[in-house]
């Protein structure tokens, strides 16, 4: 069930290459470790002003990638849990996980296909966050994932890249006084695209291989509003965000969002 036509392709993609990409970025998992111990809490911004007191609750990062942010949520006394595909992001996550002095649960797992004893209503608060849906060419299953894994009365956080920056503006300067922005591209574009997988700029030079191509299809914030209600879940808020990074630069363009919705039960 991974996202596009050619089957299971993306998989292969994220099991390569990642724990040296990682370790290119941040530095070794026991550099990295002892950082995030010092301050957690910088991992998590803006994001965990939606989750309230942490401690104690049970919280699953979907797509959870390299586990920064799980470890980061443990050392703040949380249960914390990640899915994601990728062996070599499980890896770096759990050597991270030991050298910040804290346990994390890491399930290796399509997130559309995750175990039947793991798909339980057992989270407080589930989240995903920066680079999650545009790879999936159906949102309902991805949503209803994270409805099936809340507890009643649990909270789902999701923050995404804003589909105004990446699908309709195009922009070209790196200093905020040369930066100059087009409205080219079409908001309503269908289309699945070939893309270099994320990490692939942190990879050592001279690394070359094609399998880093992974499909991606844009949505829009209607769609993806829509299909979070649809999955039974009750919008609270949707923050639409400027670039939280700098005040001057893409001034006045929206950046990312984020949905935070509860499971209510009758
Ligand atoms: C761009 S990263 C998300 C960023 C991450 N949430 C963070 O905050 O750092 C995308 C992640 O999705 C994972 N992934 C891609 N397709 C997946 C799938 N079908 N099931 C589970 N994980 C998947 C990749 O391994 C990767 O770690």
């Amino acid at each position: 069930m991974v996202m596009d036509a050619k089957g299971d392709f993306n998989e292969q993609v994220w099991n390569e290459e990642t724990y040296d990409a990682w370790v290119e970025r941040f530095g070794t998992p026991n550099a990295a470790g002892m950082k995030l111990k010092n301050n957690p809490e910088t991992k998590l911004y803006p994001i965990l002003q939606y989750f309230g007191d942490v401690k104690g609750k049970k919280i699953m990062n979907l797509m959870g990638s390299n586990g920064v942010k799980a470890v980061a949520l443990s050392l703040l006394g949380a249960e914390a849990a990640v899915i994601d595909i990728s062996q070599g992001n499980a890896k770096y996550a759990k050597e991270l996980a030991v050298e910040a002095g804290v346990a994390i649960k890491y399930i290796v797992s399509d997130v559309l296909d995750i175990p039947k004893e793991e798909r339980k209503p057992q989270y407080d608060i589930v989240f995903a966050e920066l680079g999650i849906v545009h790879y999936f060419t159906d949102l309902k299953p991805f949503f209803e994932t994270a409805f099936s894994l809340l507890k009643n009365g649990g909270r789902f956080v999701f923050r995404d890249f804003h589909p105004i920056s990446t699908k309709l503006i195009s922009s070209r300067g790196s200093t905020a006084k040369v930066r100059k922005h087009k409205v080219d591209g079409d908001y309503f574009d269908t289309t699945l695209e070939e893309k270099e997988v994320s990490y692939a700029k942190y990879l050592p030079e001279g690394i070359v291989n094609d399998t880093r191509i992974v499909h991606w299809r844009r949505w829009t914030l209607g769609e993806v509003v829509t299909a979070v209600a649809q999955a039974g879940l009750t919008i609270k808020l949707l923050q639409e965000e400027p670039n939280l990074s700098s005040e001057v630069f893409d001034k006045g363009i929206p950046k990312t969002y984020t949905i935070v919705a509860d499971k209510i039960l009758g």
